[in-house]
């Protein structure tokens, strides 16, 4: 196969409270099996997306895992970009809480991980104090190389396996390391396969010792990543210049022949003929079709990659049925941050917070969840530390930013009404591209996000660090080309919404009555809302409307925009800004640090 090399020069690689459950929650989740704990198996991808219609190419997890189980089609990471985006997952706190923001040293992979002291206060360790047995195969972090893995070793498996760098996306050379052995290089091997027959080993010794403990099992596999290869070039003692390839993922040769004619949706901001977005975006050429060509190649071999992936689900369930556990066995399905190809004229890649990027598969089957369901609640990544450890009746922190995520008809019932409308998206530093060609890497690609999903609206807003802004109505322009920011002062929005006293909390009133909301009003309550995300802790993060108005009388946008607030919105508050576009979190050059309370106008909330 001519996997064409496309080589980004960088000089020394990659230098490139959570709410205590209220007592009503309680009891959401179903105990299963006769009070036993539940198993939980969590497959993991890397770079998968849901708006490209991947799951439309698996039918294993859709036989087994979509018609069996809940689909959370609002579903979003925090950050797009792998490692930040994993170290979300496993610590249940937002970027800006973890400070790994990049996928290697100085602000990010596996040594900032371990620096920042997670390696002691991450879900595996809460998991096994619940008595669980925890097993990991496959990619954990980014940087967690063949130099560094035992220094110290990730903690808190009863068994692990790791894929480590600089052969963790190489598909036919990775090296494993298990547990505390050396690396294993496996040459030639297809890795997905490898990794498959490393998960199923941990399934039977996890089975086996289950009268005794229940398990938790993550399956990292590395698809459907592109292929990448590091070269190393020695210059001289001090300095080794180490250049990157990332090409076509490669599928297993069972594989490579499948889906020949298919293409990358060509949906209407695919490759536009007017440029989209902001910053170095909205300077991208239009491409041309030997681009567009070779990107729906990429795109065909993602799929194909994903094939192998699909087996595994397919083998993990039979095991599970076989054994006579799968109904007392949670099946977790995701990624760690979504992907584009084509779209806004974007080459293949991440780190954007379009809704490619960050809105992400997650699908849930288990026992009590609803079969075959499709749910509007809105969840994040920074929600499965709390999900997974509710179902392990582990000790609850009130130190994480997310909440349990709800996984019975009850519940989802109930906080389809009561749960936050909002995620919080960061980014910061470079971002990469991916293929043939996608070799330019832009800097200062650093920016706040704020996604917001109400019942009857949906919006992204997005404030970068050189001062621009994006302001997308995704219920009237999904593909987010508008952008409405610098739209004429006189262009509304409609909302239909209630007086703030309504103890509503989400519920939209459908009497037929709207009203129409200058765009100056609403921008004012979002960028307000991400002053106080941008820096949220704990139950901050998931009730951020408590931090404006702690007399609880406003629970949502829909709240916020009542006129009484407007000067409370438009006068008093500061507005998210920069100074300065950083490589990492440096806080002092990220403006305001918190957001004034309503009615304590002379205090600064945080
Ligand atoms: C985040 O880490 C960087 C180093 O990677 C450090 O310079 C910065 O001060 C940290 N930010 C915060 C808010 O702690
Ligand atoms: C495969 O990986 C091993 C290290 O695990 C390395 O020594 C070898 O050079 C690699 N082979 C190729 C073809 O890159
Ligand atoms: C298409 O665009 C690519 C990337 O800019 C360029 O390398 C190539 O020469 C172009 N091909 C044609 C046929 O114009
Ligand atoms: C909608 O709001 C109006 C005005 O407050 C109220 O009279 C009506 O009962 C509400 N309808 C619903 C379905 O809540
Ligand atoms: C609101 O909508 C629900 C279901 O869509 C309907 O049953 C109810 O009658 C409506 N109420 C009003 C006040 O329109
Ligand atoms: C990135 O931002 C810095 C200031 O924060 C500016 O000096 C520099 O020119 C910008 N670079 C590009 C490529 O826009």
């Amino acid at each position: 196969m001519a996997l064409s090399l496309l080589v980004c020069l960088l000089f020394g690689f990659y230098s490139t409270r959570y709410l205590i459950v209220r007592a009503a929650d309680n009891n959401q989740q179903p105990l299963a099996a006769a009070g036993r704990k539940p198993n939980i198996v969590f497959i993991l991808t890397d770079d998968q997306d849901l708006h490209m219609d991947s799951l439309s190419y698996m039918p294993s997890l859709k036989k087994h895992l979509t018609d069996h189980g809940t689909s959370f089609h609002r579903h979003y990471c925090t950050v797009a970009l792998c490692c930040p985006s994993r170290v979300s997952l496993w610590t249940g706190k937002a970027a800006h809480n973890t400070n790994v923001t990049d996928i290697g040293p100085p602000h990010g992979g596996y040594p900032k991980f371990v620096s920042q002291g997670f390696n002691e206060a991450y879900l595996p360790l809460w998991l096994q104090e619940a008595g669980y047995n925890t097993y990991y195969v496959g990619k954990l972090f980014n940087a967690q190389t063949v130099d560094n893995y035992n220094a110290p070793h990730a903690a808190g498996w009863t068994g692990s396996d790791f894929l480590l760098d600089p052969y963790t996306y190489e598909y036919l050379n990775a090296t494993f390391q298990r547990n505390r052995d050396e690396p294993a290089s496996y040459e030639g091997q297809y890795s997905t396969d490898v990794l498959a027959r490393k998960a199923y080993g941990f399934l039977d010794d996890a089975m086996g010792d289950q009268q005794e403990r229940p398990f938790f099992l993550t399956i990292a596999p590395t698809a459907p990543h592109s292929n990448v290869h590091i070269h190393s070039h020695k210059i001289d003692d001090e300095f080794t210049e180490k250049s990157v390839t990332q090409s076509p993922p490669v599928p297993a040769e069972r594989h490579e022949h499948l889906f020949e004619d298919v293409k990358v949706p060509r949906t209407p901001h695919f490759n536009p003929d007017q440029p989209n977005g902001v910053s170095w975006i909205s300077r991208l050429p239009k491409q041309n079709e030997t681009v567009v060509e070779f990107n729906d190649h990429f795109y065909r071999n993602r799929l194909r990659t994903l094939q192998a992936v699909d087996e595994i689900v397919d083998e993990v369930v039979s095991r599970l049925d076989e054994a006579g556990l799968l109904d007392n066995t949670y099946i977790f399905y995701s990624t760690d941050n979504g992907y584009h190809i084509g779209q806004h004229r974007l080459q293949p890649g991440k780190q954007c917070a379009y809704e490619e990027d960050i809105n992400i598969p997650l699908i849930v089957r288990g026992p009590g969840v609803p079969k075959g369901e499709m749910t509007e609640i809105v969840t994040s990544h920074t929600d499965l530390a709390p999900t997974f450890m509710q179902l392990a009746g582990a000790v609850l922190r009130d130190d994480l930013d997310g909440a349990a995520i709800p996984l019975t008809a009850v519940s989802l019932g109930e906080q389809r009404r009561t749960r936050q409308e909002h995620v919080n998206v960061e980014m910061w530093g470079i971002i990469m591209s991916e293929g043939n060609y996608g070799s330019v890497l832009y800097p200062n690609h650093t920016y706040k996000a704020l996604r917001v999903l109400g019942e009857d609206y949906s919006f992204l807003y997005t404030v970068w660090c050189s001062g621009e802004h994006e302001l997308y109505d995704l219920t009237k322009d999904p593909y987010e080309v508008d952008n409405l920011y610098h739209a004429s002062k006189e262009t509304t929005v409609d909302f239909g919404f209630l007086p703030s006293s309504g103890s509503t909390a989400g519920i939209p009133n459908n009497s037929t009555t709207t009203t129409s909301v200058h765009l100056s009003r609403l921008i004012s309550r979002l960028d307000t809302l991400l002053v106080v995300l941008k820096t949220c802790k704990a139950r901050e993060c998931t009730h951020p409307w408590e931090v404006l108005h702690p007399a609880g009388d406003v629970r949502n946008l829909n709240d916020a925009l009542s006129a009484e607030f407007n000067d409370f919105y438009e006068v008093q508050q500061e507005r998210v800004y920069f100074t300065q576009c950083e490589k990492g979190y440096i806080a002092e050059s990220e403006g305001p640090m918190g957001a004034r309370s309503y009615g304590m106008v002379d205090e600064v909330a945080m």
